[in-house]
């Protein structure tokens, strides 16, 4: 069965059993700095999985943009993709697992027509905080009719077994993992995964035996029930959630491989025309052209998602990742001798068409997707013959570093693969070793940059960034007093040193104007306003004034914080914000602006200080 097909099918199908379908989120979250990319159905949810009623009531259901950057690396074998469309449907506090496994069971045996005797389920085993999950055993007995006991899944498989327990590594889902990964605040909990057989023969460079969960290929997991209902405490313990939900994911893509009997993914049919047009440009035929062609087909599709979203490549964060999507795609082309100059028009027509149906942005978008690969490209292969000449100037003898090896990777997407092959050749000595810990020293940096963007832009939960946080809302709203309300926030990164504060101005700021926007703001400060946090509908905060950016993509129900006496009718600020704040803006002191500049052409950066 064709993916939109499956898609159809899946929304009929649980909008039979009274789900409705809610808005698909946008690839990128606008409204939730913890995270890049949209990377599961339920990331637009948390508030109503921790107990919010949902203006669409308890019974949802969505087809979901998703994409999991941690796996761009992965891409090239039969099975990984970056970006992939979630189907979801969630019981927040309505029914629980007696529902949920014959649902998804019927679905994928009666709706998409799967055997049942190529399905094998897991679920979770137990620990020492939560107990093994007993009751989804007993469900699927039925369901699956059998009567074999559940096997540990590491024991191995055997076809008659149908069950299979794993631990909290591959039974347990919340968003940051395993339960000592999660922070405090994060929910999680058990989950059952339904598999499909391939019945490809098991490679023993993944383990001596096969099992559910092994990595030969042979199983894929094609849906996944979360029994989302603990939520992580300070002290680590986990709490029960006010409600049990269910929080149900599949890949689109993989039930399509499932019904279309493709262990290859890249073989269904959402690819097959794009496929088509690159084979008949691919000179010769390769295990590193195959590899080439799924990387071009993986990497151009989510690229023209984020470009269709609204993203253009850039040096950080999202921009970042969709640069490297259009370099590998063009690397790898290169590296197998495909002309992707002459194919990519087509190439992208094709990956646009299999959406037309489900995604008229894109045929509106097309031409500006094209545009912005085709410029990547160019800038990259400018870039690629710079560091070819830095290669080849080593021509001879001597070493490429561990640190050049690694800067050639990042900047120019050169794989050390095929560094070295090149060195090789001219004799060059390259360190492998060297690379790898400049690879090692460069993620832990990220993470901690990463980390540096949780909460809205804040670095950290101390006193002075939150200070400085709730002075930064006083200072948007002086901003717009002073310069007109044409002023939106652009950007916002708060350390407990100091505030950035980007936004949109024409023209630098006058000294003067810098002095009446510092004074308003301790005015205002010296006022002493208590500060309130309202949980509000969107488009009521929206009408009574609230300053919201990407309007459109906020969540039904919206956090909303009011600097003012009365928050219904009198106040100063009021922004869609995740907090953290002041109790009351007396707590700030002062503030003192020490910088106005340029970021670029139309958006200007203010740094400030606390200053009493
Ligand atoms: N939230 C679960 C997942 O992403 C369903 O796998």
């Amino acid at each position: 069965m064709q993916a939109n097909e499956i898609r159809t099918r899946f929304i009929k199908f649980f909008g039979m059993r009274g789900h409705r379908e809610i808005p698909k989120a946008p690839l990128v979250p606008p409204n939730d700095p913890t995270t890049l990319f949209t990377s599961s159905g339920m990331q637009q949810l948390v508030p109503f999985l921790k107990g919010e009623p949902h203006p669409m009531g308890r019974r949802l259901m969505d087809s979901q943009p998703c994409f999991r950057s941690e796996d761009i690396d992965e891409v090239g074998d039969n099975r990984h993709i970056t970006f992939f469309e979630m189907l979801g449907n969630w019981s927040l506090g309505d029914y629980f697992k007696k529902e949920q496994l014959p649902w998804f069971f019927e679905f994928l045996t009666e709706e998409i027509g799967l055997k049942p005797e190529r399905l094998y389920v897991t679920v979770f085993e137990g620990d020492a905080v939560v107990p093994k999950d007993e009751e989804s055993v007993t469900v699927w007995k039925k369901v699956l009719k059998t009567n074999a006991p559940a096997r540990k899944g590491a024991d191995g498989f055997e076809p008659t077994i149908k069950i299979y327990t794993y631990g909290a590594d591959k039974n347990w889902w919340s968003r940051s993992g395993i339960p000592a990964n999660m922070p405090p605040g994060e929910i999680g909990g058990p989950d059952s995964e339904v598999f499909y057989d391939f019945q490809t023969s098991h490679d023993p460079k993944f383990g001596r035996v096969c099992h559910l969960n092994c990595n030969c290929g042979r199983f894929v997991e094609i849906g996944n029930s979360v029994f989302m209902q603990y939520e992580k405490q300070a002290d680590d313990s986990f709490k029960p959630l006010p409600q049990k939900n269910v929080d149900f994911g599949g890949g689109l893509e993989r039930i399509a491989s499932a019904s279309q009997n493709q262990p290859d993914i890249f073989n269904i049919d959402i690819f097959t025309e794009a496929r088509k047009t690159l084979e008949k440009v691919v000179v010769v035929s390769s295990p590193e052209s195959i590899r080439a062609v799924r990387i071009i087909l993986d990497h151009l599709r989510a690229a023209m998602f984020m470009v269709s979203d609204g993203f253009e490549p850039a040096n950080k964060l999202q921009g970042y990742v969709l640069r490297r999507l259009i370099r590998r795609a063009a690397l790898h082309s290169k590296i197998a001798d495909i002309d992707l100059d002459n194919s990519i028009n087509l190439v992208i027509d094709k990956l646009c068409g299999s959406y037309i149906t489900v995604d008229p942005n894109l045929g509106e978008n097309q031409g500006r997707i094209l545009e912005t690969i085709r410029i990547e490209i160019t800038k990259f292969e400018k870039t690629l013959s710079q560091g070819m000449k830095k290669v080849l100037s080593k021509v001879g003898g001597g070493t490429i570093t561990g640190t050049e090896l690694f800067d050639l990777y990042q900047t120019y997407g050169y794989p050390p693969e095929l560094v070295k092959e090149l060195a090789a050749q001219k004799r060059v000595m390259v360190d492998g070793k060297g690379f790898e810990e400049a690879k090692r020293q460069h993620q832990e940096t990220s993470r901690t940059a990463t980390k540096g963007l949780f909460k809205g832009g804040l670095a950290d939960k101390s006193d002075e960034t939150v200070k400085l946080h709730t002075a930064t809302h006083l200072l948007h709203k002086a901003l717009r007093e002073i310069l007109g309300n044409h002023v939106r926030q652009e950007g916002s990164n708060i350390t407990a040193e100091r505030l950035r504060f980007d936004f949109s101005h024409p023209r630098k700021l006058s000294g003067e104007e810098i002095a009446k926007v510092e004074t308003v703001v301790n005015q205002k400060i010296k006022e002493d306003l208590p500060v309130h946090r309202t949980v509000e509908e969107k488009d009521k905060a929206l009408k009574s004034g609230a300053l919201a950016f990407f309007k459109e993509n906020y969540p039904a129900m919206v956090s909303v914080y009011t600097i003012g006496k009365d928050p219904a009718k009198e106040w100063f600020s009021k922004e869609f914000c995740g907090g953290p704040h002041v109790k009351s803006t007396g707590g700030i002191g002062g503030i003192r602006i020490i910088k106005e500049q340029p970021v670029q052409s139309g958006i200007r950066r203010i740094y400030a200080e606390l200053h009493s």
